[in-house]
């Protein structure tokens, strides 16, 4: 057999804290109510000279570190992001510069927070296909720099972050067993930014309506969100052969501990087995996933052989899920 494997994880997180007691001040908002509704306590936010590809560096170098590789074997660098530095270039070319990997090919992918899932699969199919050997996936974002620090309804729930893999493909059971993506575009208007692209230029008037920030429809977002993350598990466990029992860690994105409660419940699927960070990192989109799994790694939450199950949703909407063996 020959998988795709991650074969090191890396992350980073900025070092200010954001307490929900800071968003009292800022916004009509309390501790209790943002913890009640989303599980969230507190997020970090990046320094004003932090842009993503500093934090991707970072996940980036302690990846390549783990891997006791350099950064010109790299073949390959993808990050999954919806905050670049910039339009472009990719915040993957920024990154590949930041970490010296001179041979490699970068881009970036755009699925909102189902990004890291999308890469994985993009990155299986060049690996398998002998396009690429060696491939950097990140999920990275500065969500708090889109963010409308005035609108309670979404300035309490993101937080900044980076999450890094290394795959590359090896003989052996370990590795990626299968992805499932999927998007539907008519719910394009339940989470957006709208403005700076060329729907809406940046202008004087787009800055004044705020366009520039994060827009949501919390409410529709939930439901969607619990629908179609259930469905992504589903496919992911049937494709496979497995029931939910036999999942040892599901590594859900980490949005809103409600939604990962329901959908947890929809599957019959064990709490105990469910990681969580949200608590202390908010929703950092894309790298959400990538965080919260090299997180377990360190904390040995992951063993060689178990089956992990990742799923996550977003905006386009997109939602995805993937089955690896470790
Ligand atoms: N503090 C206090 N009250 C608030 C806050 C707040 N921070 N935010 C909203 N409210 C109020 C609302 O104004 C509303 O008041 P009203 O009834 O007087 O109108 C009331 O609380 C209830 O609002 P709901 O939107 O119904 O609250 P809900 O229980 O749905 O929780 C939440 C809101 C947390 C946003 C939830 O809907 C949610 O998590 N949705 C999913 C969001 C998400 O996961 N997005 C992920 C994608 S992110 C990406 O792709 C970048």
């Amino acid at each position: 057999m020959y998988r795709t494997k991650i074969i090191a994880t890396g992350s980073y997180v900025p070092e200010r804290v954001l307490t929900n007691f800071e968003l009292e001040k800022m916004v009509d908002t309390s501790d209790d109510w943002i913890r009640s509704r989303t599980g969230i306590r507190e997020r970090r936010i990046s320094a004003e000279s932090e842009a993503t590809s500093d934090l991707g560096a970072a996940a980036a170098n302690e990846a390549i570190k783990k891997a006791g590789m350099k950064p010109e074997q790299i073949d390959l660098i993808l990050v999954a992001t919806i905050t670049p530095d910039m339009f472009f270039p990719s915040t993957a070319c920024f990154i590949q510069d930041k970490i010296g990997a001179k041979n490699s090919a970068a881009f970036d992918i755009l699925a909102a927070c189902s990004g890291f899932i999308y890469g994985l699969s993009i990155a299986d199919s060049y690996i398998r296909t002998g396009a690429f050997k060696n491939i950097l996936l990140l999920g990275a974002e500065t969500l708090t720099k889109i963010t409308d620090w005035k609108d309670r309804n979404t300035c309490v729930l993101f937080g900044d972050a980076a999450g890094a893999v290394l795959l590359r493909g090896e003989q052996g059971e370990a590795g990626i067993l299968s992805t499932h993506l999927y998007s539907d575009g008519s719910f394009s208007g339940l989470l957006n930014l709208p403005g700076g692209g060329s729907r809406n230029p940046t202008s004087a008037n787009t800055v004044r309506q705020g366009l520039h920030f994060i827009k949501m429809n919390g409410n529709e977002t939930f439901k969607v969100a619990v629908r179609s993350l259930e469905q992504a598990c589903r496919d992911a466990l049937s494709n496979n052969g497995l029931d939910a029992s036999q999942i040892d860690l599901f590594i859900p994105h980490q949005a809103n501990y409600r939604i990962i409660q329901a959908v947890v419940s929809r599957l019959a699927f064990p709490l105990e087995k469910v990681y969580l960070n949200l608590e202390v990192y908010g929703n950092t989109s894309a790298a959400s996933i990538p965080l919260a799994l090299d997180q377990a790694v360190a904390s040995e939450r992951v063993k060689t052989n178990d089956l992990i199950l990742l799923s996550s949703f977003g905006g386009g909407m997109t939602w995805a899920s993937a089955v690896i063996r470790w």
